[in-house]
């Protein structure tokens, strides 16, 4: 690799890092509607986890305290998915737009708007990278996708940020054995889950001067589902690296099968460190005279 000056305090290592990120199929397929379309049903069975609904509600609270959620404020909830911070976040603040690639997600969080009576949020459904407006948000938030693997797409964040850009990512830990049982079964080799991390978009950020406030939260994700369920989202997760034969799917299936308890339910555990950074732009108006 031939990174500029090696030094992480230079924007361009980083930039030159970020690209490596986006080559490959893995990233590619990430960026399309359809690959999160296929996820969106079932998306949501995470928020039955107690770990991760403590993470969100302990994301909420910094945001709380920092002065990001305020009922005057206007966030930009970007790459939504199916809302599980936007629906939280419009209880707090003015008006929550939206935007997210997959109808499906949309669908998912317009769905559980209403249920809420939620009238301010909007969605947008849309590429991030055809997005272009003038307006700028109190606060960006953006949360586990791959678009945080672009310094095109950190700086655009920075840039319709009025104040706040809070971003929740990948720390290092993420490791579900039934996964890597699997991949290591069909693909012949293990599994290397490479680019989305913190590593990334925090170096960057720092290395244009800014000082992301960081909180990492430890968990155990847990989603009981049944045997077709849980096998359909194994099947998904594997076909990120290349489809699946019949037989493939065949042996997820049978697998997944063989785990089921007595009412045909199966748990897959997820060991994962994330990460919440926080940039508050009136920080940085700091002077020493
Ligand atoms: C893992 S989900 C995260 C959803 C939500 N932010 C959360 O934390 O629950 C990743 C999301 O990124 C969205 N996404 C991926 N590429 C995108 C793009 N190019 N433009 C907009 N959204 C995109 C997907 O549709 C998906 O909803």
């Amino acid at each position: 690799m031939q990174i500029k000056d090696c030094d992480p305090k230079n924007p361009a290592f980083w930039e030159e890092y970020a690209a490596g990120l986006q080559k490959g199929p893995v990233n590619k397929k990430c960026m399309r509607p359809d690959t999160w379309d296929r996820a969106s049903a079932t998306y949501d069975d995470l928020d039955k986890c107690p770990d991760y609904r403590r993470q969100v509600s302990a994301v909420m609270d910094i945001l709380q305290q920092k002065g990001a959620l305020d009922k005057k404020n206007i966030v930009f909830d970007i790459a939504c998915g199916t809302g599980t911070y936007a629906v939280k976040m419009a209880t707090k603040c003015q008006k929550v737009f939206c935007l997210d690639i997959s109808a499906g997600m949309l669908e998912k969080l317009r769905e559980k708007a209403r249920k809420l009576c939620l009238s301010n949020i909007e969605t947008i459904q849309k590429d991030w990278h055809e997005f272009y407006s003038d307006q700028r948000f109190d606060l960006v938030f953006v949360s586990m996708t791959p678009l945080l693997r672009s310094a095109e797409n950190i700086k655009k964040f920075l840039r319709i940020s009025r104040r706040f850009l809070a971003i929740v990512t990948w720390a290092g830990i993420r490791e579900n054995q039934l996964l890597k049982e699997l991949y290591r079964d069909i693909m012949g080799k293990d599994l290397v889950q490479k680019g989305h991390d913190m590593i990334f978009p925090f170096g960057y950020l720092y290395s244009l001067g800014l000082a992301p406030h960081l909180t990492f939260f430890n968990g155990c994700w847990e989603r009981t589902r049944p045997v077709k369920e849980q096998s359909e989202t194994l099947i998904w997760r594997l076909e990120l690296y290349r489809e699946l034969t019949q037989d493939e799917k065949d042996l997820v299936f049978r697998k997944i099968e063989s785990l089921a308890d007595d009412n045909g339910l199966v748990a897959v555990t997820t060991r994962v460190r994330t990460c919440l950074m926080v940039i508050d732009k009136k920080e940085l108006e700091f002077s020493c005279s």
